[in-house]
């Protein structure tokens, strides 16, 4: 299905809730979005993205130490490109290296090829599909006797709600083989009040970064959000161990999104639920490997903001 309609029928389904309203979290990442992430990734208030790539660029021989050559790495949500530099270039050191990112975001492909350009010994193949396809269309290009490395950074598994995760983990491992690797990036429960500074600065990015999905469904479906008419708004809850994102309706107003076939009200203070980042602890991770068909082989975590890299190895079925 051509993927304007998918985000139609996702915009009516999640405002057409009877419940809680909500939109996918995925839609957040068009061109403006991406850009606004990669701000947000510049804040002194979200560790995140830093404590990622400090791991990678500190541990990325450590890593490689248990992954015998020679090994093909394939990227989920390819991001910038900027912390699996780390990684990739230790891994041009000893042996010549493929490396194929898989997004649907062209503009987070173009970045991640212009950030990589120039490195020798790497070939780039990027693949704007979804992670599972992309991932199918990897491992039916490896060669006996190479190793698949799936990185999975940023924390972007947060995204999943906790059962979804794993289901989603454990369809990447029916992907590998025995004795390919997974690199897992997790972010790490923390004081709640760090959370939530990092997910609604006070520059606003944040802010803007979830508004610009009602932006966004204008421009492309039509829709007919008056964005001065939301709030941006950080939630920790604490049962699910997340933070969320929502969108507050200041008023009572009637939305339409023409291409969607959609109209409906929204009530003064209602929320539109736009992302969930779980947090993790780092001895719930080696469980989570083994129900997905992994063991977890070693972490490594940040000093400075919780977050934790797992390399999990694909089990014997
Ligand atoms: C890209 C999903 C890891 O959950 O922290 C940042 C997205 N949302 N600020 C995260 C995000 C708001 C981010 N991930």
């Amino acid at each position: 299905m051509p993927a304007l309609l998918d985000f139609a029928r996702d915009v009516r389904d999640g405002l057409g809730k009877a419940g809680q309203k909500e939109l996918p979290s995925k839609y957040l990442y068009d061109e403006i979005g991406t850009a606004l992430f990669e701000a947000i990734t510049l804040l002194p208030e979200y560790g995140l993205t830093r404590a990622d790539e400090r791991l990678l660029r500190r541990y990325a021989p450590a890593i490689l130490e248990h992954l015998p050559p020679p090994v093909v790495v394939a990227e989920l949500g390819s991001g910038s490109g900027r912390k699996t530099r780390w990684l990739l270039e230790a891994l041009a050191h000893r042996e010549p290296v493929a490396y194929f990112p898989v997004d649907t975001s062209p503009a987070a492909l173009a970045n991640c090829r212009k950030e990589l350009s120039g490195m020798g010994a790497l070939s780039i193949v990027g693949l704007e599909t979804s992670y599972l396809d992309g991932l199918r269309e990897v491992a039916s290009r490896r060669r006996t006797g190479q190793a698949l490395l799936v990185l999975f950074l940023g924390s972007t598994v947060g995204n999943f709600e906790r059962p979804a995760a794993e289901q989603f983990l454990r369809e990447i491992r029916q992907g590998l083989a025995p004795g390919d690797a997974l690199l897992l990036g997790t972010d790490l429960e923390k004081p709640v009040a760090d959370l939530l500074q990092a997910y609604d600065d006070p520059a606003g990015v944040t802010a803007a970064f979830n508004l610009n999905l009602l932006a966004r469904i204008n421009r492309e479906l039509g829709g007919d959000f008056s964005l001065r008419d939301f709030a941006h708004e950080a939630r920790y809850n604490d049962r699910e161990r997340r933070i969320e994102m929502h969108l507050r309706s200041r008023k009572k107003q009637t939305i339409t999104v023409r291409a969607a076939g959609f109209a409906g009200t929204l009530e003064e203070g209602e929320t539109i639920w736009t992302e969930a980042c779980h947090k993790y602890r780092t001895d719930e991770i080696p469980g989570m490997a083994r129900r997905a068909g992994y063991l977890c082989e070693s972490q490594w975590v940040d000093g400075e903001w919780p977050f934790a890299e797992n390399l999990w190895i694909a089990a014997p079925p």
